[in-house]
């Protein structure tokens, strides 16, 4: 089995404006490859190596036009050689009880996190396996150990990881997919949340055995790795990078 290495390759980045996303954005095209960000924002910003096209994850899975418009454009972005590797990474974390979440919420949140990923990976099968290229899913720690009003998020994380694990199955001959399963990282949002906070914050860094939260850069050289020849062995795993928390219990002391 070959895999992509980076030069004249193509890695199609999804939320490639959020926190994470930005920081991938950044360690692919340093690392040499050509990278499409997509994002449902919107972004002017020009940068080399970057071809930006606006997609909205959601109604990508219900409009299935919508899907093959956005095919075309990738194609003709890559004049016809496909994408060699595909980040998963565009999430919505929507905090509601298992008493009060809506359908509007739920549905939205399954399109998102996990529907899309899937569709996406299904949409580039073709040039994926044509490159032995691959597929990183962005997981998150929720889909093994999560918290209260995180119902949503974290099955939908629970199946990321489990679709992750099932697709090798079918297509694993000649695409690796895998997963990473990041706990806390200091992205900017993760810092507003905590602004004026200090010792919150403070004591979130001192729960992981690591003594801090990750950084975006640390999950997206991770993905740059598992897109690497590098990793060419490591197929249908989904990779903690929590800092040591997730070994953490939180019993009352
Ligand atoms: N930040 C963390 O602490 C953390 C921890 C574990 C896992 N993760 C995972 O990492 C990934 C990136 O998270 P982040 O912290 O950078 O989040 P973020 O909110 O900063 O970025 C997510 C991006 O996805 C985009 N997005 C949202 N809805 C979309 C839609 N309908 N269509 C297309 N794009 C859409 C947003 O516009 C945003 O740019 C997510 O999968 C998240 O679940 C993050």
């Amino acid at each position: 089995m070959q895999h992509a290495n980076s030069k004249n390759q193509w890695a199609l980045i999804t939320g490639a404006l959020g926190g994470i996303g930005q920081a991938l954005v950044h360690e692919f095209v340093n690392s040499g490859y050509s990278v499409i960000a997509t994002d449902v924002k919107h972004s002017d910003h020009k940068a080399d190596g970057v071809n930006f096209l606006a997609l909205d994850l959601d109604k990508f899975v219900l409009d299935e036009a919508y899907a093959m418009e956005f095919y075309q454009k990738v194609n003709l972005i890559t004049e016809g050689s496909g994408i060699s590797c595909l980040i998963n990474n565009a999430a919505i974390q929507i905090l509601a009880d298992s008493r009060a979440i809506t359908r509007e919420q739920w549905n939205l949140s399954f399109n998102v996190n996990l529907s899309a990923p899937f569709f996406l990976s299904q949409l580039f099968i073709k040039d994926l396996e044509r490159n032995f290229g691959s597929i990183v899913n962005i997981s998150s720690i929720h889909a093994t150990q999560t918290k209260k009003q995180f119902v949503a998020y974290a099955t939908t994380k629970a199946a990321l990881s489990a679709m992750t694990r099932n697709m090798v199955l079918d297509i694993g001959d000649k695409v690796r997919i895998n997963a990473i399963e990041p706990a806390a990282i200091a992205t900017a949002m993760l810092k507003a949340g905590f602004a004026g906070k200090e010792q919150q914050y403070k004591k979130l860094e001192a729960f992981h055995p690591l003594g801090r939260v990750g950084t975006p850069q640390e999950i997206a050289k991770l993905a740059l790795f598992l897109s690497s020849d590098e990793a060419g062995f490591v197929q249908g795993a989904c990779i903690s990078a929590s800092g040591g928390i997730q070994g953490c219990l939180s019993d009352p002391s």
